[in-house]
């Protein structure tokens, strides 16, 4: 197959670029090169392997001189959860236009699409409480626990983020080609950006380490998340490729690893992926903050995978984190003071608690 990736150049993108050449296809992609992502962007085309067209998504002409792909995959995105509360016209325009032009772009070359929307549509997420049984959005009282979201629970984004990739899936709703919508947790591994603030608590943490400065965890620290790999992304990305459905409806996927991790464990996890001349003690320092925006817990519910017969995950949190750490820690990133910059921006806008 010859597909076409967006956001190609991207931290998931690349991954899939070498996962599809290495199964016999061809790639291209299209992707903007965002320099808040990308600071050496001729590096990002020189690892891409096949040719990368440097436009925006959100830009009708940017589909126009195209060449007629194979499939489409959808990755473009902007993924910062904070940064979306007060540039929302940005992420509208990339998240919602950008994947109803990726949308039509398929229908009008009667191709398959699969595209990465976020768990961040299921916002707060499913909770259970022995007395008032399962409620969406948070929790009913104290005793409630977070469950795994499933792919047919209720939209009910707490972000503009959350908020756009909904949007994007529901502009996709109306195609007659065979769509996929994957639902990625945190994905984390090599290669992920050391340079954008604006996301990432994992590549925050890095930077703290590094300079030997405690990790600065907003709140308890007894949030989760589900982090998962991005060659399990990758291979699960690939599968929807390579067994499009055949429903006329988008089928919608989970992607994690369906295990949930407090950021204390991340934290931990973090450290002790450090080169072994560099483990030393390190600290966590709580910061009474909440971003606006921001959820408390996260984990994928995979029955739905399993029962498609699709790829589930084989490598673990830890490892992923591990695999990450190794290939991040002698390669320049942003400095940690860039992730408090932009806390004190959302600060300044009035939006952290
Ligand atoms: C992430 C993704 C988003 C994805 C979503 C799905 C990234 C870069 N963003 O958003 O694209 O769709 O998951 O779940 O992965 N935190 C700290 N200290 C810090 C920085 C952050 O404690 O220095 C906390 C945050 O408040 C939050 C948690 O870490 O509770 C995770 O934040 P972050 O890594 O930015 O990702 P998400 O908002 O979960």
């Amino acid at each position: 197959m010859r597909v076409l990736v967006t956001g190609g150049a991207g931290f998931t993108g690349q991954h899939l670029a070498r996962r599809l050449v290495a199964g016999g296809h061809e790639v291209t992609a299209l992707d903007l090169l965002h320099p808040q992502v990308h600071p050496d962007p001729d590096g990002a085309v020189a690892a891409f392997p096949g040719t990368v067209t440097v436009a925006d998504v959100a830009d009708e002409d940017a589909w126009t001189g195209l060449a007629s792909p194979d499939a489409v995959v959808h990755l473009a995105a902007e993924t910062g959860t904070g940064q979306s509360m007060y540039e929302a016209d940005r992420y509208h325009r990339v998240n919602v236009d950008g994947t109803a032009l990726a949308g039509r772009f398929a229908q009008e070359r009667g191709v398959p699409l699969v595209t990465a929307s976020s768990r961040a549509v299921y916002g707060e997420g499913r909770y259970a409480c022995p007395e008032h049984g399962t409620r969406v959005g948070g929790p009913c009282c104290d005793a409630a626990l977070p469950v795994a979201s499933t792919e047919d629970d209720e939209h009910r984004p707490v972000s503009v983020y959350g908020e756009t990739k909904s949007a994007g899936e529901r502009s996709l709703h109306a195609l007659d080609v065979p769509v996929t919508v994957v639902r990625p947790q945190n994905v984390v591994g090599p290669g992920q950006s050391l340079h954008n603030p604006y996301t990432g608590v994992l590549a925050a943490f890095l930077a703290m380490l590094r300079e030997g400065r405690p990790l600065t965890v907003y709140g308890d620290g007894h949030q989760t998340r589900d982090l998962v790999h991005v060659a399990d992304v990758a291979d699960l990305l690939a599968w929807c490729l390579e067994h499009p459905p055949e429903a006329a409806r988008p089928r919608v996927l989970n992607c994690g690893t369906g295990v949930r991790t407090t950021l204390l464990d991340l934290a931990r996890l973090t450290a002790d992926g450090r080169p072994e001349d560099s483990r030393g003690p390190f600290e966590i320092a709580h910061l009474d903050v909440r971003r606006a925006g921001d959820i408390t817990h996260a984990c994928a519910d995979l029955t739905h995978l399993a029962a498609l017969g699709a790829p589930l995950p084989t490598r673990s949190t830890a490892d992923a984190v591990a695999d990450f750490v190794a290939h991040a820690w002698a390669r320049p990133g942003a400095a940690a003071a860039a992730w408090d910059g932009a806390l004190d921006e959302l600060a300044r806008r009035g939006l952290t608690g």
